[in-house]
Protein backbone atom coordinates (compact mmCIF):
# COMPACT_ATOMS: atom_id res chain seq x y z
CA UNK A 1 0.00 0.00 0.00
CA UNK A 2 0.85 3.66 -0.62
CA UNK A 3 -0.14 4.84 1.48
CA UNK A 4 1.99 4.36 4.96
CA UNK A 5 4.56 7.19 4.69
CA UNK A 6 1.73 9.22 5.74
CA UNK A 7 2.03 8.03 9.47
CA UNK A 8 6.06 8.81 9.70
CA UNK A 9 6.60 11.95 11.45
CA UNK A 10 8.47 14.91 9.82
CA UNK A 11 11.89 15.92 11.84
CA UNK A 12 11.65 19.20 12.73
CA UNK A 13 15.05 20.54 13.26
CA UNK A 14 15.96 22.58 16.19
CA UNK A 15 17.28 25.46 16.78
CA UNK A 16 20.10 25.59 19.34
CA UNK A 17 18.21 27.14 22.42
CA UNK A 18 20.33 25.51 24.95
CA UNK A 19 23.10 28.62 25.60
CA UNK A 20 23.84 30.06 28.75
CA UNK A 21 21.76 32.63 29.43
CA UNK A 22 20.97 34.51 32.64
CA UNK A 23 17.01 34.37 32.29
CA UNK A 24 15.84 31.49 34.73
CA UNK A 25 13.23 30.75 32.19
CA UNK A 26 14.71 31.09 29.19
CA UNK A 27 18.12 28.69 30.16
CA UNK A 28 18.43 27.41 33.90
CA UNK A 29 15.89 24.87 34.04
CA UNK A 30 16.71 23.65 30.68
CA UNK A 31 20.19 22.80 31.69
CA UNK A 32 20.48 19.54 30.11
CA UNK A 33 22.69 18.45 33.26
CA UNK A 34 26.06 18.49 31.25
CA UNK A 35 25.15 15.88 29.15
CA UNK A 36 25.55 18.12 26.94
CA UNK A 37 29.48 18.32 26.79
CA UNK A 38 30.28 14.99 26.28
CA UNK A 39 30.50 15.57 22.53
CA UNK A 40 29.79 12.19 21.37
CA UNK A 41 28.28 12.75 17.52
CA UNK A 42 25.26 9.94 17.40
CA UNK A 43 22.88 9.94 19.58
CA UNK A 44 22.21 6.62 20.80
CA UNK A 45 18.79 5.65 21.49
CA UNK A 46 18.68 2.21 22.57
CA UNK A 47 16.03 0.67 24.87
CA UNK A 48 18.08 -1.90 26.75
CA UNK A 49 21.19 -0.34 26.31
CA UNK A 50 23.30 1.15 29.14
CA UNK A 51 24.55 4.51 27.22
CA UNK A 52 23.11 7.75 27.79
CA UNK A 53 21.98 10.36 25.30
CA UNK A 54 24.47 12.41 24.97
CA UNK A 55 23.11 15.07 23.48
CA UNK A 56 19.10 15.84 23.24
CA UNK A 57 19.17 18.23 19.92
CA UNK A 58 20.23 15.34 17.61
CA UNK A 59 16.95 14.11 18.54
CA UNK A 60 15.12 16.44 17.23
CA UNK A 61 16.99 15.81 13.91
CA UNK A 62 17.87 12.45 13.81
CA UNK A 63 14.16 10.90 15.04
CA UNK A 64 11.66 13.12 14.62
CA UNK A 65 10.82 14.14 18.21
CA UNK A 66 9.34 17.62 18.35
CA UNK A 67 9.78 20.46 20.57
CA UNK A 68 7.86 20.27 23.54
CA UNK A 69 7.83 24.08 23.95
CA UNK A 70 5.67 24.42 20.66
CA UNK A 71 2.70 22.30 22.62
CA UNK A 72 3.06 23.89 25.54
CA UNK A 73 1.11 26.81 25.12
CA UNK A 74 -2.12 24.61 24.31
CA UNK A 75 -1.62 22.48 27.81
CA UNK A 76 -4.34 23.40 30.19
CA UNK A 77 -1.80 23.90 33.66
CA UNK A 78 0.90 22.49 32.69
CA UNK A 79 2.79 20.74 34.68
CA UNK A 80 5.96 22.36 36.46
CA UNK A 81 8.61 19.23 34.68
CA UNK A 82 6.77 20.83 31.46
CA UNK A 83 7.00 24.17 32.62
CA UNK A 84 10.61 24.03 33.15
CA UNK A 85 12.08 22.29 30.03
CA UNK A 86 12.09 18.56 31.98
CA UNK A 87 9.95 17.04 29.41
CA UNK A 88 11.80 18.54 26.51
CA UNK A 89 10.18 16.57 23.53
CA UNK A 90 7.12 14.97 22.21
CA UNK A 91 5.51 12.94 19.27
CA UNK A 92 1.92 14.25 18.61
CA UNK A 93 1.30 15.53 22.00
CA UNK A 94 -1.62 17.66 20.44
CA UNK A 95 -4.43 14.71 20.42
CA UNK A 96 -3.41 14.80 24.36
CA UNK A 97 -4.04 18.39 24.53
CA UNK A 98 -6.75 19.02 22.45
CA UNK A 99 -8.37 15.97 24.43
CA UNK A 100 -7.37 18.03 27.63
CA UNK A 101 -8.88 20.89 26.75
CA UNK A 102 -12.24 19.81 25.33
CA UNK A 103 -12.59 17.25 28.05
CA UNK A 104 -12.65 14.52 25.60
CA UNK A 105 -11.76 11.16 26.80
CA UNK A 106 -8.11 10.55 26.76
CA UNK A 107 -5.26 8.48 28.68
CA UNK A 108 -2.19 7.92 30.01
CA UNK A 109 -0.03 4.36 30.41
CA UNK A 110 3.68 4.43 31.13
CA UNK A 111 5.54 0.89 32.54
CA UNK A 112 7.84 -0.08 34.92
CA UNK A 113 11.02 -2.77 34.42
CA UNK A 114 10.95 -3.84 38.27
CA UNK A 115 14.80 -4.79 38.26
CA UNK A 116 15.91 -2.31 40.86
CA UNK A 117 14.45 0.10 44.07
CA UNK A 118 12.22 2.97 42.18
CA UNK A 119 14.68 5.89 42.38
CA UNK A 120 14.21 9.64 42.04
CA UNK A 121 14.41 9.25 38.32
CA UNK A 122 11.08 7.02 38.15
CA UNK A 123 9.34 9.45 40.47
CA UNK A 124 9.15 11.69 37.66
CA UNK A 125 7.65 9.24 35.50
CA UNK A 126 5.20 8.48 38.13
CA UNK A 127 4.48 12.33 38.43
CA UNK A 128 3.63 12.52 35.12
CA UNK A 129 1.22 10.19 35.00
CA UNK A 130 -0.58 11.13 38.16
CA UNK A 131 -0.82 14.55 37.02
CA UNK A 132 -2.66 12.85 33.48
CA UNK A 133 -4.67 11.48 35.68
CA UNK A 134 -5.73 14.67 37.45
CA UNK A 135 -6.60 16.11 34.27
CA UNK A 136 -8.83 13.39 33.31
CA UNK A 137 -6.90 11.07 31.63
CA UNK A 138 -7.58 6.81 32.20
CA UNK A 139 -4.28 6.45 33.61
CA UNK A 140 -2.47 3.08 33.71
CA UNK A 141 0.68 1.79 35.12
CA UNK A 142 2.30 -1.36 34.47
CA UNK A 143 5.07 -3.63 35.59
CA UNK A 144 7.27 -4.72 32.65
CA UNK A 145 7.70 -8.32 34.48
CA UNK A 146 8.00 -10.18 31.33
CA UNK A 147 10.73 -8.09 29.95
CA UNK A 148 12.44 -7.76 33.26
CA UNK A 149 12.61 -11.82 33.16
CA UNK A 150 13.33 -11.79 29.36
CA UNK A 151 15.73 -8.98 28.65
CA UNK A 152 17.23 -8.66 32.10
CA UNK A 153 17.03 -12.25 33.27
CA UNK A 154 15.74 -11.36 36.32
CA UNK A 155 14.47 -14.62 38.71
CA UNK A 156 10.56 -14.17 39.19
CA UNK A 157 11.12 -13.60 42.99
CA UNK A 158 12.90 -10.53 42.36
CA UNK A 159 10.28 -9.21 40.12
CA UNK A 160 8.18 -9.67 43.03
CA UNK A 161 9.78 -7.79 45.31
CA UNK A 162 11.02 -4.83 43.24
CA UNK A 163 7.11 -4.90 41.78
CA UNK A 164 5.78 -4.52 45.08
CA UNK A 165 7.69 -1.30 45.82
CA UNK A 166 7.22 0.12 42.55
CA UNK A 167 3.79 -0.06 42.80
CA UNK A 168 3.81 1.34 46.59
CA UNK A 169 5.82 4.76 45.14
CA UNK A 170 3.28 5.14 42.75
CA UNK A 171 0.55 4.72 44.91
CA UNK A 172 2.32 6.87 47.60
CA UNK A 173 2.89 10.19 45.36
CA UNK A 174 -0.91 10.01 44.49
CA UNK A 175 -2.34 7.40 41.67
CA UNK A 176 -6.06 6.77 42.49
CA UNK A 177 -6.40 2.69 42.25
CA UNK A 178 -9.68 3.28 41.72
CA UNK A 179 -9.70 5.32 39.20
CA UNK A 180 -7.06 3.86 37.47
CA UNK A 181 -5.39 0.43 36.15
CA UNK A 182 -2.26 -1.23 37.49
CA UNK A 183 -0.98 -4.83 36.11
CA UNK A 184 1.45 -7.04 35.69
CA UNK A 185 2.15 -7.48 31.97
CA UNK A 186 2.40 -11.27 32.62
CA UNK A 187 -1.26 -11.28 34.52
CA UNK A 188 -2.83 -9.55 32.47
CA UNK A 189 -4.62 -12.16 30.02
CA UNK A 190 -6.74 -9.59 26.66
CA UNK A 191 -2.79 -7.94 27.16
CA UNK A 192 -1.46 -10.72 25.85
CA UNK A 193 -4.34 -11.36 23.37
CA UNK A 194 -3.47 -8.39 21.96
CA UNK A 195 0.36 -8.60 21.23
CA UNK A 196 0.04 -11.86 19.94
CA UNK A 197 -2.26 -9.97 17.16
CA UNK A 198 0.59 -7.20 16.74
CA UNK A 199 2.99 -9.79 16.52
CA UNK A 200 1.01 -11.47 13.47
CA UNK A 201 1.68 -8.05 11.97
CA UNK A 202 5.27 -7.57 12.84
CA UNK A 203 8.66 -9.49 11.72
CA UNK A 204 11.59 -9.95 12.21
CA UNK A 205 13.73 -8.05 9.74
CA UNK A 206 11.71 -5.28 11.70
CA UNK A 207 13.09 -6.10 14.59
CA UNK A 208 16.47 -5.82 13.45
CA UNK A 209 16.33 -3.63 11.90
CA UNK A 210 15.03 -1.25 15.29
CA UNK A 211 16.53 -2.80 17.90
CA UNK A 212 19.72 -4.27 16.26
CA UNK A 213 18.33 -8.01 17.24
CA UNK A 214 20.06 -10.58 15.60
CA UNK A 215 20.41 -14.74 15.26
CA UNK A 216 21.23 -14.90 18.56
CA UNK A 217 18.42 -12.69 20.09
CA UNK A 218 16.11 -15.13 22.32
CA UNK A 219 12.21 -15.52 21.42
CA UNK A 220 11.15 -14.47 24.73
CA UNK A 221 12.87 -11.16 24.02
CA UNK A 222 11.67 -10.67 20.91
CA UNK A 223 7.83 -11.66 22.66
CA UNK A 224 8.49 -8.75 25.47
CA UNK A 225 8.71 -6.19 22.45
CA UNK A 226 5.20 -7.41 21.10
CA UNK A 227 4.41 -7.16 24.60
CA UNK A 228 5.26 -3.66 24.89
CA UNK A 229 3.94 -3.04 21.76
CA UNK A 230 0.38 -3.58 23.71
CA UNK A 231 0.98 -1.69 26.61
CA UNK A 232 0.90 0.99 24.53
CA UNK A 233 -2.02 0.25 22.63
CA UNK A 234 -4.07 -1.56 25.76
CA UNK A 235 -5.62 2.18 26.73
CA UNK A 236 -7.65 1.62 23.79
CA UNK A 237 -8.57 -1.76 23.66
CA UNK A 238 -12.44 -0.29 24.68
CA UNK A 239 -12.15 2.74 22.07
CA UNK A 240 -9.63 4.87 20.31
CA UNK A 241 -8.89 7.81 22.31
CA UNK A 242 -5.47 9.91 22.34
CA UNK A 243 -3.18 8.26 24.58
CA UNK A 244 -0.23 9.62 26.40
CA UNK A 245 3.34 7.39 26.98
CA UNK A 246 5.82 9.81 29.39
CA UNK A 247 9.25 7.74 29.10
CA UNK A 248 12.70 8.91 28.46
CA UNK A 249 14.37 9.23 25.30
CA UNK A 250 15.50 6.07 25.31
CA UNK A 251 12.18 4.20 24.42
CA UNK A 252 11.69 6.31 21.55
CA UNK A 253 12.43 3.23 19.23
CA UNK A 254 9.40 1.66 21.18
CA UNK A 255 7.21 4.53 20.35
CA UNK A 256 7.87 4.46 16.57
CA UNK A 257 7.10 0.95 16.14
CA UNK A 258 4.24 1.60 18.22
CA UNK A 259 2.95 4.17 16.15
CA UNK A 260 3.91 2.47 12.85
CA UNK A 261 1.69 -0.92 14.30
CA UNK A 262 -1.58 1.14 15.14
CA UNK A 263 -1.48 2.34 11.78
CA UNK A 264 -0.77 -0.95 9.93
CA UNK A 265 -3.50 -2.37 12.24
CA UNK A 266 -6.16 -0.22 10.81
CA UNK A 267 -8.74 -1.74 8.40
CA UNK A 268 -8.83 1.22 5.73
CA UNK A 269 -6.46 4.30 5.00
CA UNK A 270 -7.72 7.43 3.81
CA UNK A 271 -6.18 9.73 0.93
CA UNK A 272 -7.32 12.31 -1.64
CA UNK A 273 -6.92 11.01 -5.61
CA UNK A 274 -7.85 12.34 -8.66
CA UNK A 275 -7.77 9.51 -10.99
CA UNK A 276 -8.75 5.59 -10.92
CA UNK A 277 -5.37 4.36 -10.57
CA UNK A 278 -3.24 4.11 -7.36
CA UNK A 279 -0.59 7.46 -6.35
CA UNK A 280 2.55 7.55 -3.64
CA UNK A 281 2.34 10.85 -1.97
CA UNK A 282 5.12 12.56 -3.69
CA UNK A 283 2.75 11.46 -6.82
CA UNK A 284 -0.42 12.88 -5.47
CA UNK A 285 1.11 16.44 -4.94
CA UNK A 286 1.81 16.49 -8.50
CA UNK A 287 -1.52 15.65 -9.32
CA UNK A 288 -2.72 18.25 -7.37
CA UNK A 289 -0.36 20.96 -8.91
CA UNK A 290 -1.93 19.26 -12.50
CA UNK A 291 -5.15 19.29 -11.13
CA UNK A 292 -4.49 23.18 -10.32
CA UNK A 293 -3.56 24.39 -13.24
CA UNK A 294 -5.85 22.55 -15.49
CA UNK A 295 -6.91 25.96 -17.30
CA UNK A 296 -3.58 26.01 -18.74
CA UNK A 297 -3.90 23.32 -20.62
CA UNK A 298 -7.18 21.65 -20.96
CA UNK A 299 -9.56 22.05 -23.84
CA UNK A 300 -12.22 21.24 -21.12
CA UNK A 301 -10.92 22.94 -17.97
CA UNK A 302 -14.35 21.50 -16.80
CA UNK A 303 -12.83 18.19 -17.49
CA UNK A 304 -9.52 18.10 -17.93
CA UNK A 305 -7.86 14.59 -19.35
CA UNK A 306 -4.99 12.40 -18.02
CA UNK A 307 -2.87 12.72 -20.96
CA UNK A 308 -3.13 16.66 -21.14
CA UNK A 309 -1.85 16.50 -17.53
CA UNK A 310 0.94 14.37 -18.93
CA UNK A 311 2.18 16.44 -21.14
CA UNK A 312 1.72 19.69 -18.85
CA UNK A 313 3.95 18.04 -15.82
CA UNK A 314 6.60 16.69 -18.93
CA UNK A 315 6.91 20.14 -19.89
CA UNK A 316 6.36 22.41 -16.45
CA UNK A 317 7.08 20.65 -13.50
CA UNK A 318 10.75 20.23 -12.35
CA UNK A 319 11.42 18.44 -9.26
CA UNK A 320 10.94 15.68 -8.22
CA UNK A 321 12.05 13.97 -11.78
CA UNK A 322 11.85 10.51 -10.68
CA UNK A 323 8.26 10.87 -9.16
CA UNK A 324 6.51 12.86 -13.10
CA UNK A 325 8.26 10.47 -14.80
CA UNK A 326 6.10 7.81 -12.51
CA UNK A 327 3.30 9.88 -12.23
CA UNK A 328 3.09 11.25 -16.10
CA UNK A 329 3.50 7.06 -16.97
CA UNK A 330 0.13 6.70 -14.93
CA UNK A 331 -1.45 9.55 -16.63
CA UNK A 332 -0.64 8.56 -20.15
CA UNK A 333 -2.06 5.15 -19.66
CA UNK A 334 -5.35 6.79 -18.02
CA UNK A 335 -5.23 8.11 -21.49
CA UNK A 336 -9.02 10.29 -21.92
CA UNK A 337 -10.01 9.77 -18.27
CA UNK A 338 -10.91 13.08 -16.51
CA UNK A 339 -9.09 14.33 -13.96
CA UNK A 340 -11.48 14.33 -10.75
CA UNK A 341 -10.28 15.14 -7.21
CA UNK A 342 -11.79 12.67 -4.52
CA UNK A 343 -11.86 10.75 -1.71
CA UNK A 344 -10.29 7.84 -1.50
CA UNK A 345 -10.44 4.60 1.12
CA UNK A 346 -8.26 1.97 0.42
CA UNK A 347 -8.63 -1.14 1.69
CA UNK A 348 -5.24 -2.28 4.03
CA UNK A 349 -6.10 -5.00 6.74
CA UNK A 350 -9.97 -5.06 6.27
CA UNK A 351 -12.31 -8.18 6.52
CA UNK A 352 -14.13 -8.89 3.29
CA UNK A 353 -17.31 -8.20 5.48
CA UNK A 354 -16.25 -4.42 7.04
CA UNK A 355 -15.17 -3.83 3.09
CA UNK A 356 -18.75 -4.49 1.74
CA UNK A 357 -20.01 -2.65 4.97
CA UNK A 358 -17.88 0.54 4.34
CA UNK A 359 -19.00 0.36 0.26
CA UNK A 360 -22.44 0.52 1.43
CA UNK A 361 -21.52 3.20 4.34
CA UNK A 362 -20.22 5.62 1.60
CA UNK A 363 -23.12 8.09 1.00
CA UNK A 364 -23.00 10.50 -2.76
CA UNK A 365 -21.38 9.34 -5.22
CA UNK A 366 -18.94 6.66 -4.99
CA UNK A 367 -17.04 4.23 -7.91
CA UNK A 368 -15.58 0.78 -5.71
CA UNK A 369 -12.46 -1.02 -6.88
CA UNK A 370 -10.92 -4.23 -6.11
CA UNK A 371 -9.17 -2.70 -3.18
CA UNK A 372 -10.98 0.71 -2.58
CA UNK A 373 -13.19 2.88 -2.84
CA UNK A 374 -13.83 6.47 -4.02
CA UNK A 375 -15.97 8.99 -2.33
CA UNK A 376 -16.84 12.30 -4.56
CA UNK A 377 -18.83 13.85 -1.75
CA UNK A 378 -16.47 13.24 1.40
CA UNK A 379 -13.53 15.27 2.65
CA UNK A 380 -10.74 13.57 4.09
CA UNK A 381 -12.41 14.27 7.87
CA UNK A 382 -15.59 12.58 6.81
CA UNK A 383 -14.21 9.68 5.37
CA UNK A 384 -11.75 9.22 8.31
CA UNK A 385 -14.50 9.43 10.67
CA UNK A 386 -16.77 6.85 8.63
CA UNK A 387 -13.74 4.08 8.07
CA UNK A 388 -13.06 4.29 11.87
CA UNK A 389 -16.71 3.72 12.54
CA UNK A 390 -17.12 0.87 10.07
CA UNK A 391 -13.97 -0.73 10.97
CA UNK A 392 -15.18 -0.33 14.80
CA UNK A 393 -18.38 -2.03 14.60
CA UNK A 394 -16.70 -5.08 12.55
CA UNK A 395 -13.96 -5.92 14.82
CA UNK A 396 -11.35 -4.13 14.29
CA UNK A 397 -9.58 -1.79 16.95
CA UNK A 398 -9.36 1.90 15.10
CA UNK A 399 -6.37 2.73 17.03
CA UNK A 400 -5.27 6.32 17.24
CA UNK A 401 -1.35 6.37 17.17
CA UNK A 402 -0.21 6.66 20.63
CA UNK A 403 1.59 9.96 21.61
CA UNK A 404 4.87 10.57 23.79
CA UNK A 405 6.53 12.73 26.00
CA UNK A 406 10.45 12.58 26.84
CA UNK A 407 11.86 14.18 29.92
CA UNK A 408 15.85 14.84 30.48
CA UNK A 409 17.50 12.14 32.58
CA UNK A 410 19.09 13.68 35.71
CA UNK A 411 23.06 13.68 36.32
CA UNK A 412 24.44 11.88 39.34
CA UNK A 413 24.78 13.65 42.49
CA UNK A 414 28.31 12.32 41.88
CA UNK A 415 28.68 13.52 38.37
CA UNK A 416 28.65 11.81 35.60
CA UNK A 417 25.18 9.19 34.79
CA UNK A 418 22.85 8.84 37.10
CA UNK A 419 23.02 4.68 37.91
CA UNK A 420 21.63 2.40 39.59
CA UNK A 421 24.54 0.45 40.14
CA UNK A 422 26.12 2.90 41.85
CA UNK A 423 24.39 4.06 45.21
CA UNK A 424 25.80 7.63 45.44
CA UNK A 425 24.73 8.62 41.96
CA UNK A 426 21.23 8.24 42.89
CA UNK A 427 18.76 8.62 45.68
CA UNK A 428 16.48 5.79 45.54
CA UNK A 429 12.85 5.85 47.03
CA UNK A 430 13.60 3.75 49.95
CA UNK A 431 17.12 5.09 50.74
CA UNK A 432 17.03 5.98 54.39
CA UNK A 433 16.19 9.94 54.77
CA UNK A 434 19.35 9.88 56.63
CA UNK A 435 21.81 8.82 53.98
CA UNK A 436 19.52 10.56 50.95
CA UNK A 437 20.18 13.67 53.60
CA UNK A 438 24.17 12.57 53.60
CA UNK A 439 24.05 11.76 49.75
CA UNK A 440 23.18 15.03 48.87
CA UNK A 441 25.55 16.52 51.13
CA UNK A 442 28.09 14.60 49.66
CA UNK A 443 27.22 15.55 45.48
CA UNK A 444 29.63 17.11 43.49
CA UNK A 445 28.20 21.03 42.41
CA UNK A 446 28.50 23.67 40.20
CA UNK A 447 30.45 26.05 42.39
CA UNK A 448 33.62 27.88 41.69
CA UNK A 449 36.73 27.23 43.84
CA UNK A 450 36.75 29.62 46.20
CA UNK A 451 33.74 31.01 48.33
CA UNK A 452 35.41 34.77 47.00
CA UNK A 453 35.49 33.53 43.49
CA UNK A 454 31.72 32.11 44.24
CA UNK A 455 30.88 35.69 45.30
CA UNK A 456 32.35 37.39 42.35
CA UNK A 457 31.12 35.33 39.31
CA UNK A 458 27.97 33.65 40.90
CA UNK A 459 27.62 29.63 40.47
CA UNK A 460 27.08 27.32 37.91
CA UNK A 461 24.08 26.40 38.51
CA UNK A 462 23.11 24.91 34.95
CA UNK A 463 25.83 22.46 35.86
CA UNK A 464 24.83 21.73 39.02
CA UNK A 465 23.49 17.86 40.02
CA UNK A 466 22.24 19.98 43.33
CA UNK A 467 20.45 22.80 41.41
CA UNK A 468 18.72 19.80 39.35
CA UNK A 469 17.58 18.44 42.41
CA UNK A 470 15.59 21.63 43.07
CA UNK A 471 14.70 21.94 39.72
CA UNK A 472 13.08 18.26 38.89
CA UNK A 473 12.16 17.68 42.57
CA UNK A 474 12.90 19.82 45.77
CA UNK A 475 10.90 22.75 44.27
CA UNK A 476 7.52 20.87 43.51
CA UNK A 477 5.30 23.36 42.12
CA UNK A 478 6.81 26.19 43.20
CA UNK A 479 8.36 27.92 40.12
CA UNK A 480 9.40 31.10 42.56
CA UNK A 481 11.34 29.15 45.11
CA UNK A 482 13.29 27.36 41.74
CA UNK A 483 14.12 30.86 40.26
CA UNK A 484 14.94 31.68 43.43
CA UNK A 485 17.61 29.07 44.01
CA UNK A 486 18.66 29.80 41.01
CA UNK A 487 19.08 33.79 40.44
CA UNK A 488 21.56 33.68 43.39
CA UNK A 489 23.50 31.13 42.93
CA UNK A 490 24.61 32.46 39.62
CA UNK A 491 24.39 35.88 41.55
CA UNK A 492 26.69 34.89 43.83
CA UNK A 493 24.68 35.32 46.84
CA UNK A 494 23.94 31.22 47.32
CA UNK A 495 27.05 29.37 48.45
CA UNK A 496 27.41 26.23 47.94
CA UNK A 497 27.60 24.90 51.72
CA UNK A 498 24.22 26.29 52.59
CA UNK A 499 22.81 25.03 49.67
CA UNK A 500 23.64 22.00 50.20
CA UNK A 501 22.13 22.16 53.45
CA UNK A 502 18.95 23.29 52.68
CA UNK A 503 18.49 20.49 49.55
CA UNK A 504 19.66 18.15 51.50
CA UNK A 505 17.19 18.81 54.15
CA UNK A 506 14.98 18.79 51.99
CA UNK A 507 15.54 15.57 50.17
CA UNK A 508 15.54 14.30 53.97
CA UNK A 509 11.92 15.71 54.74
CA UNK A 510 10.70 14.45 51.37
CA UNK A 511 11.89 10.92 51.93
CA UNK A 512 10.38 10.32 55.52
CA UNK A 513 7.23 11.46 54.29
CA UNK A 514 7.18 9.42 51.32
CA UNK A 515 8.03 6.54 53.29
CA UNK A 516 5.34 7.13 55.32
CA UNK A 517 2.72 7.47 53.10
CA UNK A 518 4.36 4.12 51.69
CA UNK A 519 3.60 2.43 54.75
CA UNK A 520 -0.05 3.28 54.94
CA UNK A 521 -0.59 2.22 51.31
CA UNK A 522 1.37 -0.86 52.69
CA UNK A 523 -2.04 -1.74 54.37
CA UNK A 524 -4.28 -1.44 52.22
CA UNK A 525 -2.23 -3.14 48.57
CA UNK A 526 -3.91 -6.30 49.65
CA UNK A 527 -7.38 -4.77 48.83
CA UNK A 528 -6.13 -4.05 45.43
CA UNK A 529 -6.79 -5.35 42.53
CA UNK A 530 -3.30 -6.32 41.30
CA UNK A 531 -1.39 -9.84 42.31
CA UNK A 532 1.82 -9.05 43.48
CA UNK A 533 3.17 -12.54 43.36
CA UNK A 534 3.97 -14.79 40.76
CA UNK A 535 2.44 -18.11 40.87
CA UNK A 536 5.12 -19.93 38.58
CA UNK A 537 6.94 -23.32 39.04
CA UNK A 538 10.25 -21.93 38.08
CA UNK A 539 12.29 -19.77 40.55
N1 LIG B 1 10.59 -0.88 28.38
C1 LIG B 1 10.28 -0.04 29.51
C2 LIG B 1 11.56 0.15 30.35
O1 LIG B 1 12.58 -0.34 30.00
C3 LIG B 1 9.17 -0.57 30.35
C4 LIG B 1 7.86 -0.66 29.61
C5 LIG B 1 7.17 -1.80 29.32
C6 LIG B 1 7.07 0.43 29.14
N2 LIG B 1 6.00 -1.51 28.70
C7 LIG B 1 5.91 -0.16 28.59
C8 LIG B 1 7.24 1.81 29.14
C9 LIG B 1 4.92 0.62 28.01
C10 LIG B 1 6.23 2.58 28.58
C11 LIG B 1 5.09 1.99 28.01
O2 LIG B 1 11.53 0.78 31.36
FE1 LIG C 1 24.81 24.34 42.88
FE2 LIG C 1 23.73 25.58 44.94
FE3 LIG C 1 26.36 25.67 44.52
FE4 LIG C 1 24.72 26.98 42.92
S1 LIG C 1 25.03 27.36 45.06
S2 LIG C 1 26.44 25.73 42.31
S3 LIG C 1 22.98 25.59 42.86
S4 LIG C 1 25.16 23.86 45.00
Amino acid sequence: MTDRDSHHDDASPDEDRRQSGTSWRESSLRSDGGTEAAGADEAVLDPWGSSTVEDYRKLFDQFGIEEFDDVLPKVPNPHYLMRRGVIFGHRDYDPVADAMHNDDPFASLSGFMPTGDPHIGHKMVFDEIIWHQQQGADAYALIADLEAHAARELSWSEIDEHARSYVLSLLALGFDPEEGELYRQSDNRQLQDLAFELGAETNFSELQAIYDFDGETDVSHMQSVVTQMADILYPQLEEPKPTVIPVGPDQDPHMRLARDLAARMRYFGVTEAFASFEADAAERTLLRRAYDAREEYAEDPAMPRCVEAADWLRAHEPAPADARESVAAKLDNAGKEPIRPRTRILDRNATEAAFEALIEAVDGEKRVYDEHVDAFDLDRAEADELAREVELENGGYGFLPPSSIYHRFMTGLTGGKMSSSIPASHISLLDDPEDGYDKVKSATTGGRTTAEEQREKGGKADECPVYELYAYLLSGDDDDFAEEVYEECVGGERLCGGCKEQAAELMETFLEEHQEKRAEWEEKLDELDIDLDSARKRA
